[in-house]
């Protein structure tokens, strides 16, 4: 049986050890001030194991690949998901959060529209609505490459998933999505559980943004239903969805909603994230970018890539694979304990929360020997290194394995693909990233770079851009609030 939020109690097994929590908040504090720190430091002090609190409920988070294993590839249906979203019900009822046969039910329902055939076939929108960004771009310009990555994966997901084309709307959605997912919620919400729905609390901003994604996503729902013409898309399949064994049986209204704001939310800020991150590292780390390059004109000399084009760019696979450890978008996976089970030789009771750390796992030093070394080239595998299972699970794994993983890699790398042959991105001075690790992980500060040629091999006319945009700050895209911020952050404004 699924358990829900409301079950849970705190459960009163021993449970591994963990740093000392203070009344009422537990250990929120240092979890709040730098979670990924908080997780890495906690791994080292306790080793495989460590619980925490979070208010007064216990979290155990486990830190090796063999719990991976166990959790999310062996044991799938020891653990649920359900009752992991705790706002409301915003969309507790989508792929993220259902457990069981309505699970298994539903993901197949869709799954169709993530088969290989089908995937290939969204490299036209991929192509067409990346072309389009850049052509907006110009050497010389100084560019939101977060803010546009957001903007370009929102409007290819929704193309691609519910086939409408978001163009006009996109910077207010993008802005409503980011105040549901980057607000974060006060010590009180989190703590003691307190709900204020008003302008200025996190809760209260989250539920603003959710009411207008719900309008807009009952309004696609109902023109749907409205139109004449023949879809093969996922809004489709999930209004042929059957629910339960009766195939009479449809999906109800705030199912198919569920599901697409999981669809639309889940689907786009994580592969911006992966993105952005991929073009800061390879900013980076110039002998990477030129190998790429190297890789990118060889294959396609200029061309926009076809999906057979992919296949032949090893490199491009490592550097996005070797993104993904580093700065994993989905950075935990949290799941319930539905089943009374041994980890370890710890008893975990019904209820219990886990939490699996992508950061961390990804950055054991016994695992990755130089983990915080970006080194694409460990994933050639004529190097022979060997990588347990479990270790690596940046889309998670097993039966709940990211269902638009090829979606994903595809968009990533096309969209990686054709920005590099055209672009060198280089940050605006002084930037650092920082990390913001809420849902998913993104910078804390947005990507601004100016756009440098990427084949220039005359220094020079890099140098004579940089300064000419470096004096230039009424460039429009300048204006941008993220690459102001960016400035302003500098002078610690
Ligand atoms: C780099 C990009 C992405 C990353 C890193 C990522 C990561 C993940 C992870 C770790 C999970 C497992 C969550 C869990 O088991 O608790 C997951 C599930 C999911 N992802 Fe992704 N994802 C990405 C892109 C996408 C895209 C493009 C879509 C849209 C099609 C998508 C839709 C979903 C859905 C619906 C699930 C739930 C699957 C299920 O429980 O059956 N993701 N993703």
């Amino acid at each position: 049986m699924a358990t829900t939020a409301q079950d849970i109690q705190t459960p009163k097994a021993k449970l591994p050890p963990g740093p000392r929590k203070l009344p009422y908040i537990g250990n929120l504090l240092s979890f709040r001030s730098d979670p990924l720190g908080y997780f890495q430091q906690l791994q080292r002090t306790y080793g495989n194991m460590a619980t925490i609190h979070i208010g007064k409920m216990p979290v155990v988070l486990l830190f090796r690949p063999e719990h991976v294993r166990y959790v999310l590839v062996e044991h799938p249906r020891f653990f649920s998901n359900s009752g992991l979203q705790q706002d409301g019900n915003s969309a507790n009822e989508g792929l993220l959060t259902i457990d069981g046969v309505q699970h298994r039910q539903q993901r197949r329902a869709v799954q169709p529209a993530f088969h290989k055939k089908q995937v290939e076939g969204y490299a036209e929108v991929i192509d067409q609505y990346t072309q389009e960004l850049l052509e907006n771009w110009q050497i010389g310009d100084q560019i939101d490459v977060s803010r546009d990555m957001q903007a370009l994966t929102l409007r290819i997901i929704s193309k691609c998933l519910f086939s409408v084309d978001l163009s006009h709307q996109l910077q207010a959605l993008s802005s409503v999505f980011n105040d549901m997912i980057g607000s974060q919620g006060s010590i009180a919400e989190d703590a003691l559980n307190i709900r204020i729905d008003n302008p200025i609390t996190g809760y209260g901003k989250r539920m603003a943004a959710t009411r207008q994604l719900d309008m807009l996503i009952y309004t696609l729902i109902a023109q749907r239903r409205a139109s004449k013409e023949e879809y093969h898309d996922v809004l489709s399949m999930l209004l042929e969805a059957p629910y339960g064994d009766d195939p009479e049986v449809k999906l109800n209204e705030k199912q198919i909603h569920d599901h697409i704001l999981t669809f639309l939310a889940a689907g786009h800020e994580t592969t911006a994230n992966a993105l952005v991150w991929a073009f800061y590292l390879l900013s980076q780390h110039t002998q990477v970018r030129a190998k790429l390059q190297d890789e990118l004109r060889n294959v396609l000399n200029g061309r926009v890539p076809t999906v057979e084009d992919l296949a032949q760019m090893p490199y491009l696979n490592w550097v996005l694979d070797e993104t993904l450890r580093l700065y994993p978008p989905a950075w935990f996976q949290a799941r319930f304990v539905a089943q009374e089970c041994e980890i370890d030789g710890v008893r975990l009771p019904v209820g219990t929360l886990l939490m699996l750390s992508q950061w961390v796992i990804h950055r054991l030093p016994e695992v990755w020997g130089d983990p915080d070394v970006f080194r694409p080239e460990r994933w050639d595998a004529a190097q022979g290194e060997n990588i347990p299972a479990g270790a690596y699970f940046p889309f998670g794994g097993g039966p709940r394995t990211c269902i638009g993983m090829p979606l994903a890699q595809l968009e990533a790398k096309m969209i990686l693909a054709t920005v590099l042959q055209r672009y060198a991105l280089q940050p605006l001075p002084g930037y650092v990233p920082g990390t913001q690790p809420l849902i998913t992980l993104r910078p804390k500060h947005n990507l601004c770079v100016t756009l440098l040629p990427a084949y220039s091999s005359d220094m020079k006319e890099q140098w004579t851009l940089l300064t000419r945009t470096a004096n230039n700050n009424v460039s429009t895209h300048a204006e941008r609030k993220g690459c102001l911020g960016a400035v302003l952050s500098l002078f610690g404004i």
